[in-house]
């Protein structure tokens, strides 16, 4: 009967046990068999415990099998006064005392009275009491002792944290870990195999292995291949009692896929594309797709493509469809069918991300040939020059030539062309074309004073087929002709104030003209020749188009004379030059009090002949308009 568990503690249970339990032969016997008990001891170790505490006094620790649905007698008390003739009662209390375990109350014995269960319920404290029956003196002082319940394998292992998904690269190496399982057992980790977890695998092999005690899986297969298997389940059984038979066991599964590696390069579907577009199609047009496939996916499936050939590489482009990964052929150059009709390229489509680990550089690339066949289409007439620009002078005489245009029908067939102006362009139908020659000629004479340019559009037109047309605008610039006489800028009304001294300046004129020399205006004033002899009056030129007429006496009075007319000669520069004569009328005038002529010679006049100023106004009016006739 050795092998009693320790149970140390109080001072109280140490005094009473002296008296109270025994060893060997100890009263509170452990009624289990002793097998059982070794294994126990042997699992918790406590055979150095029991050595160490030999020399105190000794406790046994009782023991109840957990799930025994049978009651049963489990230990006795026995007190070293009890002399067996019924005069101690023995006394339980404490958690589960009578609900749980009883007491025989004259044995000590002590029982269980229902199926215990060590996972809910692992140990009991409980006293014991020995008292006298017939004068309730205690015959030992109240002691503690502990009830424990012993596991036994009732709880399947339970896998945590499910589901289980996890990811790997394909292609990756051996023994790269995949994920770890885990499951838990709710019995005792400490006492036997009942909690000792082993993992295996039901379904994954060859592919897959686990770790038995740690259940981390891991690859077991070289060369797994995205594009030939993507997913995985991968099925791991966990089992107690470290997997023996009659242990309890559940499985689980990880979903286990395969990421994908760049181990495809590109290759095109086609040896030969052909396409076709007609010469006259848009920069930008979509001359056609092309198409390398590529197993992999995302990143490692993207791809540039780009064209070789001679001339073809700058006529056409290619890019790169995000979407489809597709080689879009654009035309980048106009085409014409007259000058080439096919084009022979070759494509080549590369992956954008290479990985040198799967497959050598030159796998990532592949080529295919692409022909381009140029449609012949009717096209307009073109002009030989974008552009007219010519320049007449204003008085070229009707039917004069201005110029000839020409356009071409680029056609194979090079059908004829009719010329025509378009009258919207030339309202005032100052211009005829030949229709068959493109000559234009002055059909009006023409005035650059009123139109200094003439921007004439002339069609063209193929007389068969589709009568395509085209049109080009004729800059025509009417030169100027000095055909216009120079004139006094503005109506003067000069005047001279009474006590005006010999060399003051009277009035500064100056001049203008239509015309538009090329060297700008030039305007020389003068006296009529014959006129040229005058006591009055000067007029000096300032050689900067302008001229002052200047007083060559200080005796001008109201009273000798009102007015004096001078006749001005304005002459331009031309060649030849062309003149004109004004004549101003110059008042005299008070010039009272301030030197100013309020009404400029109206005033003066009005007071010498004494007439209302209205009639004066009409006179001025009639004498000014004199004037200029005479001009
Ligand atoms: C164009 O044709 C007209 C006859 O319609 C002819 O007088 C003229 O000389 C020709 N011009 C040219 C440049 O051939
Ligand atoms: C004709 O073209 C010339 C040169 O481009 C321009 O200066 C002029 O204003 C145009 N005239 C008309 C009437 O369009
Ligand atoms: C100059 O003034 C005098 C005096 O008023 C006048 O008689 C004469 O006709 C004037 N001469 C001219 C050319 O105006």
């Amino acid at each position: 009967m050795y092998g009693w568990t320790v149970k140390m503690g109080m001072p109280s249970v140490l005094a009473v046990a002296m008296v109270f339990f025994m060893i060997p032969g100890g009263v509170l016997s452990d009624m289990r068999g002793t097998q059982g008990l070794e294994a126990q001891q042997l699992a918790q170790g406590s055979t150095h415990l029991h050595r160490r505490l030999k020399r105190g006094w000794i406790w046994k620790q009782l023991f109840v099998p957990e799930e025994d649905p049978t009651p049963r007698v489990i230990g006795q008390l026995k007190s070293d006064s009890d002399q067996g003739e019924s005069s101690i009662k023995y006394i339980l209390s404490g958690e589960g005392a009578g609900d749980v375990f009883e007491i025989n109350e004259y044995t000590g014995e002590i029982r269980t009275l229902k199926k215990l269960d060590r996972e809910e319920k692992a140990f009991y404290v409980l006293q014991a009491q020995a008292i006298n029956r017939w004068s309730n003196e205690p015959e030992e002082p109240q002691s503690e002792f502990i009830i424990t319940v012993q596991d036994i394998n009732d709880n399947v292992p339970q896998f945590q944290n499910e589901p289980y998904v996890s990811s790997i690269p394909e292609m990756c190496p051996i023994g790269t870990t995949v994920a770890q399982v885990t499951a838990t057992d709710a019995d005792d980790p400490m006492f036997g195999n009942n909690a000792k977890l082993i993992y295996s695998i039901l379904q994954g092999e060859p592919y897959f292995s686990v770790e038995p005690k740690t259940g981390i899986i891991v690859t077991s297969w070289q060369n797994m291949d995205r594009e030939a298997r993507e997913q995985y389940q991968v099925v791991v059984q966990v089992k107690d009692m470290l997997g023996l038979s009659g242990g309890y066991s559940s499985s689980t599964t990880v979903t286990v896929s395969l990421t994908d590696v760049n181990d495809n390069g590109p290759t095109f579907q086609q040896h030969l594309y052909t396409f076709a577009v007609p010469e006259n199609a848009a920069i930008g047009t979509t001359v056609g797709r092309i198409m390398a496939e590529d197993g992999d996916t995302g990143i490692n499936a993207k791809m540039t493509y780009s064209l070789e050939g001679e001339l073809e590489e700058s006529t056409f482009i290619i890019k790169t469809d995000p979407v489809t990964q597709e080689g879009v052929i654009l035309l980048a150059k106009p085409l014409d069918f007259e000058v080439k009709r096919r084009f022979d390229m070759t494509a080549e489509a590369v992956n954008d991300h290479v990985d040198t680990r799967f497959l050598s550089l030159d796998d990532f690339t592949d080529r295919t040939t692409v022909k381009v066949i140029v449609k012949d289409e009717d096209e307009p007439p073109v002009f030989l020059s974008p552009v007219y620009e010519w320049k007449l002078p204003e008085n070229a005489a009707v039917g004069t030539v201005v110029g000839s245009v020409s356009a071409r029908d680029t056609d194979t067939v090079n059908n004829p062309i009719r010329y025509s102006v378009d009258k919207r362009s030339d309202t005032t139908k100052a211009f005829k074309i030949d229709p068959n020659n493109g000559t234009i000629t002055v059909a009006k004479s023409l005035d650059r004073e009123t139109a200094a340019w003439h921007n004439v559009t002339v069609e063209a037109k193929e007389t068969t087929q589709n009568h395509l047309s085209s049109s080009v605008v004729v800059f025509i610039k009417v030169l100027d002709i000095n055909d216009n006489v120079p004139r006094l800028a503005r109506d003067y009304q000069p005047y001279i104030c009474e006590g005006t001294q010999a060399g003051e300046l009277i009035q500064l004129l100056s001049a203008v003209d239509p015309d538009d020399p090329v060297e700008g205006h030039h305007f020389y004033f003068s006296m009529v020749p014959e006129k040229r002899i005058n006591p009055n009056f000067t007029i000096r030129d300032n050689q900067d188009n302008t001229a002052g007429i200047v007083a060559r006496r200080s005796t001008f009075t109201r009273k000798d004379r009102t007015q004096y007319l001078l006749p001005v000669v304005v002459a331009d520069s031309g060649s030849p030059a062309l003149s004109g004569t004004s004549t101003l009328t110059i008042s005299v005038c008070s010039c009272q009090p301030a030197g100013h002529c309020p009404t400029g010679g109206v005033e003066a006049l009005a007071l010498s002949m004494g007439v209302s100023l209205q009639t004066l106004l009409g006179i001025l009016f009639c004498l000014v308009t004199l004037t200029g006739l005479l001009s």
